[in-house]
C-alpha cells in the first residue's frame, strides 16, 4: 500500500497546486475532493511510445543528473531505502514491485536521490484506479508512478526518468511502452507536451460509493483492449492518484 493513499491537501500542496496547475484545475480537484464521500473521478489520458518507430525521448534537465536502474534481488536494499525516503510508498508495495518483476529508475543529483519512475511487464497488476488495471501484451511495459521530491522539482528531472525507463524498456526487447496522465495533472502534461505527443486513448472512470460501480469509458481504443476491472469491494477514497 501507499503511504500517502491520496493527496495531503496542507498548505504547501495547495500552494503548488494552485502556482503550477492554475485557479481552474485547483477549483475542479477541490471540487472533486467535496464530492468524495459520495462520487469520485478521474480522467486519464494514455499515451504511448512504439520503439518501433520512434527513437527514446531525449531527456532535457537543467541540472546535472545521473539515473540508475534497480532490478531484481541483489542491490535493492539501498534502492529500497531510498525509495521509501522521499515519503510515497510503503516498504510492502516497494517490495511487492521489485518481487513481480518491476524496475525502478532512480535520478540522483550530486549523488542525492531526487525522484523515481517505475516500470511494469506484467499484465493485470498496475492499477490505473478504482481496481482497474492495466493489460499488459507480450513485449510491452507500463510506466509508472514517476515523482520528484518537492524541492527539486521545476528541473526537468522527470524527463530523465522518462528517457530512462524507456531506454531500459528498449534494452529488454520491449516495443510499446504506455503511460497514464491524470488530466488533472498540468505539471505531469508538461512532458508530454514538450515531446508534442498526443494521447493514444482518453480513459473516463467515474466511481459511485454507495453503489459500489464504477463507470467506464474509453476514447480512442476499446477499454478491454487495455484494461482489466479487477477488484471488487474497494476503497476508492484510499486509491486516487492526482
Ligand atoms: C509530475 C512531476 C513528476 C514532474 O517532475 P519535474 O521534474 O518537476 O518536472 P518538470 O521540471 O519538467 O516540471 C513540470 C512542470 O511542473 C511545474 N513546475 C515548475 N517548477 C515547479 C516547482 N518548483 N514545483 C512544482 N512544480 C513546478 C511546471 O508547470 C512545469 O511545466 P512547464 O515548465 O512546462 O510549465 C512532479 O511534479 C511530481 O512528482 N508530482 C507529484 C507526483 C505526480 O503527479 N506524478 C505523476 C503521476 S502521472
Amino acid at each position: 500500500m501507499r503511504m500517502n493513499n491520496r493527496p495531503s491537501w496542507n498548505w504547501s500542496t495547495i500552494q503548488e497546486t494552485l502556482r503550477w496547475r492554475g485557479p481552474f484545475l485547483f477549483f475542479m480537484l477541490g471540487l472533486r475532493e467535496l464530492f468524495r464521500p459520495l462520487v469520485y473521478w478521474h480522467v486519464y489520458y494514455i499515451f504511448e511510445i512504439d520503439l518501433t518507430s520512434e527513437p527514446v525521448p531525449e531527456p532535457y534537465e537543467n541540472v546535472e543528473i545521473d539515473v540508475r536502474i534497480y532490478a531484481g534481488a541483489g542491490v535493492l536494499e539501498r534502492a529500497k531505502a531510498e525509495i521509501i525516503s522521499m515519503g510515497q510508498l510503503a516498504p510492502a508495495e516497494v517490495d511487492l514491485r521489485f518481487n513481480r518483476g518491476d524496475k525502478a529508475a532512480i535520478a540522483y543529483a550530486g549523488g542525492e536521490p531526487t525522484g523515481y519512475g517505475w516500470l511494469s511487464f506484467t499484465s493485470g497488476v498496475v492499477e490505473l484506479a478504482f481496481g482497474v488495471n492495466w493489460i499488459v501484451g507480450p513485449r510491452e511495459a507500463i510506466r509508472y508512478d514517476n515523482f520528484v521530491i518537492p524541492k527539486w522539482r521545476g528541473r526537468r528531472i522527470n524527463s530523465c526518468l522518462h528517457s530512462a525507463t524507456v531506454a531500459c524498456a528498449r534494452d529488454h526487447g520491449i516495443v510499446r511502452t504506455f503511460a497514464s496522465i491524470s488530466m488533472f495533472n498540468r505539471q505531469s502534461m508538461s512532458l508530454e507536451k514538450h515531446y508534442r505527443k498526443t494521447a493514444a486513448m482518453k480513459v473516463t472512470l467515474v466511481h459511485v460509493r454507495g453503489l459500489n460501480w464504477t463507470y467506464r469509458k474509453a476514447v480512442g481504443a476499446p477499454f478491454e483492449s487495455r484494461f482489466l476491472k479487477m477488484a471488487q469491494n474497494l476503497d476508492y477514497a484510499a486509491r486516487s492518484q492526482s
